[in-house]
């Protein structure tokens, strides 16, 4: 009964240029072979794994069937927002979908836009969440931080893990994207991991949390998949109920306001590649620390990220120190290394302008 829901709904701003609202970074070859949001769909295994539920919007609905399918997997539903609310009412619709289908169902939720390069430790991970999650807890999965940063949710531990690496700990709090002093105080405290941002619980456990902590969202979004249109192997959400459902991602509504919260330590390899900062910490840096792609030259460059997105676009840097630069045919991102969260406020600007 444990079904992966895969998130990819979002537009990934923080990556413009490369990532747009027609083709975000989930479903961008950032490496070589598969797409994040393909690995993510192949993430967990094991004969107890049902087919995947896919939460996604009206735009990326081909993408996403194309990308399945390339990638041999068959989803068990694949479920379309009428427009982009957030991961609250995403997280709902599939809780609501299968708790019509199999009250019994374990939801494990997980974005499309990271990277976890172990499968194998991170399903023994899951796993490991599994009784917590049966038990009526929410189970979060936390990595130790590195930095002050100010993207992701921390997770206050109620006492230090026990020697068992895998055994869930209780969270006295969880403190979603914090301001840079706050996340230093929290790096230095040491009781504190990053979320993830993957979570696992069962229908009931996820519809109390709801009742309790968002009960106005509620009704609309089961309205919203009850009077669901099946259109090709797509679900539609309804439009109207949908738009009343407060938009607002799954950390504030619900992960904030709980108190039956446990995270599973995972000690593997994970990144969230939201931000230019993250894809040149992950890529493969030169001897300066200069992450290049494309037709790039870097003359005494160090720090930095030079991209070039376009067949025989020159990119040319010359004493760069701490620059992300990111090169498109119709559009050039030059930004301070320490500033990429403030691409999204860009973007944002951009689109005010029309
Ligand atoms: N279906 C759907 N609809 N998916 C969405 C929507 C939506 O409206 N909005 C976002 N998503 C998807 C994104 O595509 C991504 O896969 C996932 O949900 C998480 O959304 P992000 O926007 O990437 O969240 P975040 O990175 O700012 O923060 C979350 O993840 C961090 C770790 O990566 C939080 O959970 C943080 O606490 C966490 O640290
Ligand atoms: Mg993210």
């Amino acid at each position: 009964h444990l079904y992966p829901v895969l998130l990819c709904g979002g537009s990934g701003t923080r990556l413009w240029p490369l990532s747009r609202k027609s083709f975000p970074k989930q479903f961008v070859k950032l490496g070589e072979g598969e797409t994040l949001f393909q690995a993510a769909a192949r993430r967990l295994s094991g004969p107890d794994v049902c087919p995947p539920v896919i939460v996604t919007n009206a735009d990326f609905r081909f993408i996403v069937t194309e990308q399945l399918g390339e990638a041999s997997i068959a989803p068990g539903a694949v479920l379309i927002e009428p427009s982009a609310r957030n991961t609250a009412p995403a997280i709902l619709a599939a809780v609501q979908y299968l708790a019509a289908r199999d009250p019994k169902a374990l939801l494990l939720v997980m974005p499309s836009d990271q990277v976890v390069p172990d499968s194998a430790a991170f399903t023994a991970a899951v796993r490991a969440g599994l009784p917590a999650a049966e038990a009526g807890r929410i189970v979060t999965f936390g990595i130790r931080p590195t930095r002050p940063e100010t993207g992701y949710g921390w997770l206050e531990l109620a006492h230090a893990p026990e020697s068992e690496a895998l055994a869930p700990v209780p969270l006295r709090r969880f403190v979603e994207k914090p301001d840079a002093d706050r996340a230093s105080a929290m790096l230095a405290d040491g009781h504190y991991l990053w979320n993830a941002g993957i979570f696992l619980f069962s229908v009931d456990t996820a519809l109390k949390a709801f009742a309790a902590h968002a009960p106005d969202m509620l009704a609309p979004v089961r309205q919203a998949v009850e009077e669901a249109a099946s259109d090709l192997d797509f679900l539609r959400l309804a439009p109207e109920p949908w738009q009343r459902a407060q938009d607002i991602s799954i950390d504030y509504a619900i992960m904030e306001r709980s108190d039956n919260l446990d995270v599973v330590p995972f000690a593997g390899d994970w990144s969230d590649l939201g931000d230019w900062a993250s894809v040149m910490r992950e890529g493969t840096a030169d001897g300066a620390n200069v992450v290049a792609h494309g037709p790039v030259t870097a003359i005494d460059c160090a720090d930095s990220l030079l991209r070039s997105e376009a067949e025989g676009l020159e990119l040319v840097g010359i004493g760069l120190t701490n620059m992300l630069v990111v090169a498109m045919p119709d559009a050039v991102l030059v930004a301070d290394r320490s500033r990429s969260q403030e691409v999204k406020q860009a973007v944002t600007a951009l689109k005010a302008r029309g």
